[in-house]
């Protein structure tokens, strides 16, 4: 992997679009994938991501580093997973009743939603992060380094390699990133739990946490 890891994005709608533009303002080269739906893709990325391209799933496989998932939770499933060994994964999507609905197998199913993503491709590197801030925050709140107000952003994954992969990301965007281990700590990062939403400094996510993982032991 180079210096920078060029970036794909699963899903052109409100995380990846913004997401988009604030790699590419960082320097990083990212490419986005968007929904077949999606007709006029190209226009859409070169108005509100400019500097992005756009590319078809494969050619985006192909080409990235870092994948990140950004699409509706109930599509998490139309993403290639078995294409994805060696990649590192970060899944920012989230589980969103409101939005995507009861799913049974998913309310009765006691890990968290990176894990159940997670196992569909081991061989993939999944870090849950970037799901515990709107996306509207993402434009709003990246800071320099040293601000005392800058906010934290959580890695989660099995693997200390791709979580430190992430965290430089973070950190390049303008948030503090915040190592919580093992994707299995990523409770405290969904929706309903402590750190969903909340703009939390870098000490006060860690202890946050650091209580989750004290909860998974
Ligand atoms: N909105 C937020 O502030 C926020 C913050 C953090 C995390 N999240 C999570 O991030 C995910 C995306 O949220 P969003 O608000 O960006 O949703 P969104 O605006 O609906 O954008 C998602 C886009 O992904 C497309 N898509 C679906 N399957 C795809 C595939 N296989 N490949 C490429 N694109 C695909 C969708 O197209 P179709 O409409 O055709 O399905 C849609 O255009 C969700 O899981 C959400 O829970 C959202």
């Amino acid at each position: 992997m180079a210096d920078r890891p060029t970036i794909g994005i699963f899903g052109a709608g409100k995380v990846g679009t913004a997401l988009a533009r604030l790699l590419v303002d960082a320097g990083y080269d990212v490419a986005l994938t968007g929904s077949p739906r999606q007709t006029a893709l190209e226009l859409l990325v070169s108005v509100v991501a400019p500097g992005a391209r756009v590319s078809d799933a494969e050619q985006l496989v192909a080409d990235s580093d870092v994948i990140v998932v950004a699409v509706p939770f109930g599509k998490v499933g139309t993403v290639p997973w078995p294409a994805l060994d060696g990649k590192v994964v970060v899944d920012a999507t989230n589980y969103w009743p409101p939005v995507d609905g009861h799913i049974p197998e998913v309310d009765a199913d006691e890990r968290t939603t990176s894990e159940i993503h997670a196992a569909l491709n081991p061989a993939a590197h999944v870090v849950k992060s970037l799901n515990h801030l709107g996306y509207h925050d993402m434009e709003d709140d990246p800071m320099p380094p040293g601000s005392p107000l800058r906010r934290a952003i959580a890695v989660v994954g099995d693997e200390a390699a791709a979580r430190e992969v992430v965290a430089r990301i973070i950190d390049d965007l303008g948030f503090d990133a915040v190592d919580g281990g093992a994707l299995a700590n990523g409770r405290a990062l969904e929706p309903g739990h402590p750190a969903f939403g909340r703009e939390l400094s870098s000490s006060e996510l860690a202890r946050l946490l650091e209580a989750e993982r004290t909860i998974a032991a």
